[in-house]
């Protein structure tokens, strides 16, 4: 007898899935979507409730440990991350070697990389309080290497975090706040950012949390997993979408060409230009969480008395494109990253910091799954197979 993946091999019976559009890698019991109706729940809550009524920890804590926390229990969870914010020194100068120029993805993915290098001892995969601190020590530390990637490309000097404060405020001391003056956070910022990073937080197996499941599949630690899932979300196709959509808008408007004429040059697929936040692999209905983030805009905007032209662009465009044909039969509607871009620009955060905060808000998700694939006991190595299409067996020419 023989087991089944042999047999398949032997066979022949290998299918070929082109982006994995109708294989599921694995099962999972953390996010539940269905694109057709439009759908997203967080271990079975509705998508709208969470944005609504919960924060973002408290949605971490649900996401990884799969039911609400009690009071005690979330106090504890914020209490412990709170403590573990600071930034070894060593790896605060680690900055000084990198260029101000740097995309801030790529400084933070080689952050959390080195991370590895500072916790050498506390990495054991199979070691559930080892995995409990990787756990702490990201949710805690990804923040302060994200405003310090924004810091540095600003030049300006790095801050402490300042542990009396929240998750979110103190986020956004670390990236607005200057050695020179107190910093007062803006509770309207506050609030929006909050409910932008909870509508990241998970989206099943996006091409990131992919990556982290299969860099864990090899037992690599969380931070190793986590530093290569933020260079899959660095790509225009999938979290860089944000920075793109931004681009895409200021483009339309200085060009003077109008949104009609934008709209024709993506049907014809001209220089291979397309509509940024635009269309998604799972939803074939409006993104659920594009809605509030639609929301969110017109008040945050509104509170902060911000009058973006770019808002107007998008909306345009949502209205040309939801009415084409073109867009209609592909099923093509706006994702989450479509409005996220002009709120994190009226909150005065700069384009290349945008993928930056999904990756903030990404993290839970990618650490539920870490943990969920570590502990399964079914778990294998990720590896897949290929179809060869190369050359025959050859003889190496003679006298080479
Ligand atoms: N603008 C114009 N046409 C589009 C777009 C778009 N944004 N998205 C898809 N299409 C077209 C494709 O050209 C294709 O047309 P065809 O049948 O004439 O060849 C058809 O719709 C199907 O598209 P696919 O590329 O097969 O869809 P896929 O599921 O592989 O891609 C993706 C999904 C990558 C999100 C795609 O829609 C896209 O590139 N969107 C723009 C980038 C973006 O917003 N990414 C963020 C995704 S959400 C996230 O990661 C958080």
């Amino acid at each position: 007898s023989v087991d089944i993946s042999t047999f398949m091999r032997q066979t022949g019976l290998s299918t070929l899935d082109n982006g994995f559009v109708n294989t599921a890698a694995t099962k999972s019991a953390i996010t539940y979507i269905d694109g057709d109706q439009g759908i997203l729940r967080y271990r079975g809550y509705p998508i709208e409730q969470v944005a609504e009524q919960s924060t973002f920890l408290e949605t971490a804590w649900l996401l990884i440990y799969g039911e609400l926390p009690t009071p005690d229990e979330l106090a504890s969870f914020d209490t412990r991350i709170r403590r573990h914010t600071l930034l070894h020194e060593d790896l605060r100068r680690f900055f000084d070697a990198l260029p101000a120029t740097a995309h801030p993805m790529s400084v933070l993915s080689s952050a959390v990389g080195a991370l590895s290098t500072f916790y050498e001892d506390t990495m054991d995969v199979h070691d559930p309080e080892q995995v409990e601190l990787q756990t702490i020590r990201l949710l805690a530390k990804l923040p302060v290497i994200a405003a310090y990637a924004h810091k540095k490309s600003l030049g300006q000097a790095f801050l402490y975090p300042d542990n009396s404060l929240s998750f979110v405020d103190n986020f956004l001391k670390l990236n607005f706040g200057t050695m020179a003056e107190p910093y007062v956070v803006n509770p309207v910022v506050s609030k929006a950012l909050e409910r932008l990073l909870i509508l990241h937080e998970d989206h099943e197996q996006n091409a990131s949390t992919s990556t982290v499941r299969l860099v864990g599949s090899t037992e690599a630690n969380m931070y190793s997993s986590i530093s290569a899932g933020i260079s899959a979300l660095y790509g225009p196709l999938h979290g860089g979408a944000n920075e793109a959509v931004l681009k895409m808008l200021a483009e339309i408007r200085d060009s003077g060409q109008g949104v009609a004429r934008f709209v024709e040059r993506v049907k014809n697929k001209e220089d291979g230009v397309k509509l940024m936040g635009f269309g998604h692999r799972v939803y074939k209905n409006y993104d659920p969480r594009a809605r509030l983030v639609k929301e969110s805009a017109d008040e945050v905007l509104a509170a902060l008395g911000v009058k973006d032209e770019l808002l107007d662009i998008a909306m345009e465009l949502e209205q040309v494109a939801l009415s084409d044909d073109y867009f209609i039969s592909r099923r093509l509607y706006p994702n989450v990253d479509f409005y996220t871009g002009i709120l994190y620009k009226a909150m005065g955060f700069p384009p290349r910091m945008f993928t930056v905060l999904f990756a903030i808000g990404r993290l839970p998700g990618w650490i539920a799954h870490w943990r969920e694939m570590n502990a399964d006991a079914t778990t294998k190595i990720g590896r897949p197979q290929q179809l060869y299409i190369g050359s025959a067996a050859r003889d190496w020419p003679a006298g080479r």
